[in-house]
């Protein structure tokens, strides 16, 4: 039996590379079967601690987390088979994170890029943002969790949490498991270009948002990098950024086809237009019906607590009876 465990911060609209390079294989492990045939199991949270890192609007706060649960129920996320849960509903990971961090060498965390990365874009070091990994080892660890799918940003932060596990286990026995990561099957879905052919992020200001639709998605499609160059001249479809956006949609022989008629050139190359034109429609049926259930969620608030509060009980469970391993084996009960 595997058992699936990821998060994602609810730091504002979740756009193209999110899904693709997180939240999308999130929701296709849940059809995966296990290995003897049995069940696998599935946590996915929204990482309400670790966005206190950025976000100190409560307001937003808030909006934020009701709009990552719908993003998932609304792309396909079956609370029924997978436990959906909001992170501060299980205090017990913050416990699990102090006894980590009493076997955490300072200079593991130092060695960490993302944290070396925030400061060097200004961000101020708060302790929080320092021991960032270890919450989130924790996060990995009370579900006794084997495979963590993560985008490559993240891949470091799983391997600290492997570290820390051996640490605990080497100091008082084995009490908990070591993860693995799991990365998108695809290089493309792992690093999916923003609409200036940069890496797609938040923080770019050249995003997409996945249930972005009409009028405002044609404007944005129409913002992606293009040069001047006519169809007719032949180019590397490599080159072209609308080619990788259609990467994302197109079936493999349709995929195919585009880009040879754009490494041809000639009459029958497509012209930008006509690229935008299919990406548009890509999209349309990509995530249409998902742009439905998302309005009828936000309409239902009770419901979205409901399944909430149902994933913060399996959850708890979980975490709370790995919190007492962890205790017994400090001399703590
Ligand atoms: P952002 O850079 O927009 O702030 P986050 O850092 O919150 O995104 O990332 C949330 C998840 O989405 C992570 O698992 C990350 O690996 C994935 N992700 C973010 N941007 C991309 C991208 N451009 N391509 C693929 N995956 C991405
Ligand atoms: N740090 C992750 C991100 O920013 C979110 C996260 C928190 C997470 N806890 C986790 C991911 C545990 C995987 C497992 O994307």
């Amino acid at each position: 039996m595997k058992t699936f465990l990821s998060g994602i911060q609810p730091s504002g609209l979740q756009h193209l590379g999110n899904y693709f390079g997180a939240i999308r294989q999130h929701i296709a492990s849940q059809d995966e079967t296990g290995t003897e045939g049995d069940e696998n199991e599935h946590f996915y949270f929204i990482a309400d601690y670790h966005a206190l890192t950025t976000c100190r609007d409560p307001e937003a706060m808030r909006m934020q987390v009701r709009e990552m649960v719908v993003t998932y129920l609304a792309l396909g996320l079956d609370p029924d088979r997978v436990t959906l849960f909001r992170q501060s509903d299980v205090p017990e990971v913050c416990e699990i994170t102090w006894l980590l961090s009493t076997v955490t060498g300072m200079g593991l965390l130092e060695r960490a890029h993302s944290y070396k990365d925030k400061l060097a874009h200004g961000r101020k070091p708060t302790v929080g943002l320092f021991t960032y990994p270890i919450l989130m080892t924790a996060d990995i660890l009370a579900y006794d969790s084997t495979i963590v799918p993560v985008g490559k940003d993240q891949v470091q932060h799983v391997e600290m949490a492997q570290d820390m596990a051996g640490y605990f286990n080497n100091t008082y026995g084995e009490v908990f498991v070591r993860p693995d990561y799991r990365l998108p099957a695809s290089d493309k879905m792992a690093r999916v270009p923003g609409l200036d052919g940069d890496k797609m992020s938040k923080s770019y200001g050249n995003t997409l948002w996945i249930f972005e639709e009409g009028k405002k998605l044609k404007k944005a499609v129409n913002a992606i990098k293009t040069d001047s160059r006519e169809p007719s001249e032949p180019k590397d479809p490599e080159g072209v950024l609308l080619v990788d956006f259609l990467e994302l949609l197109l079936d493999e022989t349709e995929l195919a086809d585009w880009k040879a008629r754009v490494r041809e050139g000639g009459e029958g190359a497509p012209g930008y237009g006509h690229l935008k034109a299919r990406l548009i429609e890509g999209i349309d049926a990509a995530f249409g019906p998902a742009r439905e259930r998302r309005r009828e969620l936000l309409a239902d608030p009770d419901e979205l607590e409901r399944i909430l509060a149902r994933g913060a009980d399996r959850a708890r469970g979980r975490a709370a009876a790995t919190r007492d391993r962890a205790l017994a084996a400090c001399g703590l009960r």
